[in-house]
């Protein structure tokens, strides 16, 4: 039997909602596997050079952690065909986890709940705002009582980004580091006014609410140094039409949000804001539509 599912790309934090907010947007990771007698791993497209293909393999070692934690033993042939850019704050490492243990669970048989899904990625990605959206598609909010739990909610409205993707990439234990360990009672309560407004504005689909809310003051300050052209990369696609701009995840990919009455006009919108940018110099710019279905089974 050929186990096949397909992942799509995140973008977590959108700025004022760090290691809270996710969102799941229509580029993909197509990932399939077969029981063998050993470990393979075949990949084709982003990362395909630099990636790895032994044990230490992420969409492996997550098929690995499924089978131990539901007492399967076997190894498997593994495909990846990845769409998603690596290391540029597009979730690439989500994908690969949460698509790894969907197809040890549809190898082993074990058909555990997405819930069950979402905290074994949880675990392994070290924080869960991408990998909820990776799982559960559309617009998230996680938080964490011990254990990590997701809300799915529905963007109301038409959605899409315009990603100025960097040309280099950043890992995310760099720009974790570069947080700092407390920050200002005045920050906080500013941060968290501009995540409700960002949540409020996504769910009630009202882009002068999104517009307020894509401030933050919790993460995106202390990784700017990690990336010297992001102010203007913000004011370009700003300038362009894009209702606001935010790092993507970590970064050091920005993502800008347009909003419309359905998500084609959006994408159609995106479309013409990535047109009118692309000539960023260090940055491909291109116009992704939001994905609402998550990771499906195929
Ligand atoms: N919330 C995480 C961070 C996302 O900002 O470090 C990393 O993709």
């Amino acid at each position: 039997m050929t186990a096949r599912v397909r992942v799509p790309a995140t973008s977590a934090n959108l700025g004022p909602g760090y290691d809270a907010f996710g969102l799941a947007l229509a580029l993909y990771d197509v990932f399939e596997a077969e029981p063998a007698e050993r470990w393979t791993v075949e990949i084709t497209g982003e990362g395909e050079d630099a990636l790895r293909t032994d044990e230490g393999n992420e969409v492996v070692r997550s098929m690995r952690h499924l089978f131990d934690t539901v007492g399967y033993s076997g190894a498997a042939s593994v495909r990846c065909e990845n769409g998603i850019p690596v290391g540029r704050g597009l979730g690439s490492s989500a994908a690969a986890i949460v698509g790894g243990l969907l197809l040890g669970d549809l190898i082993a048989g074990s058909e555990l709940p997405r819930e069950r899904i979402f905290e074994l990625a949880s675990e392994l990605e070290g924080h869960p705002d991408n990998v909820a959206a990776a799982v559960f598609g559309g617009f998230t909010v996680c938080w964490q009582d011990g254990a990590p739990h997701a809300a799915r909610v529905e963007p109301g409205g038409g959605f899409a980004a315009v990603i100025a993707l960097s040309d280099t990439a950043l890992s995310t234990t760099e720009a974790r580091d570069a947080l700092p360990d407390t920050v200002s009672h005045v920050d906080a309560a500013f941060t968290a006014g501009r995540a409700g407004l960002l949540a409020a504005g996504i769910t009630l689909g009202r882009s002068d609410l999104v517009a307020a809310g894509l401030v933050d003051r919790l993460h995106e300050p202390f990784r700017e140094h990690l990336m010297p052209d992001i102010g203007a990369t913000r004011d370009a696609l700003v300038s362009a039409g894009a209702i606001g701009a935010v790092l993507s995840g970590a970064g050091p990919t920005v993502l800008g949000f347009v909003m419309a009455e359905s998500d084609d006009d959006a994408l159609d919108e995106a479309l013409r804001v990535a047109t009118r940018v692309a000539e960023l110099r260090g940055r491909h710019v291109f116009a992704l539509g939001i994905d609402r279905d998550g990771a499906t089974i195929h």
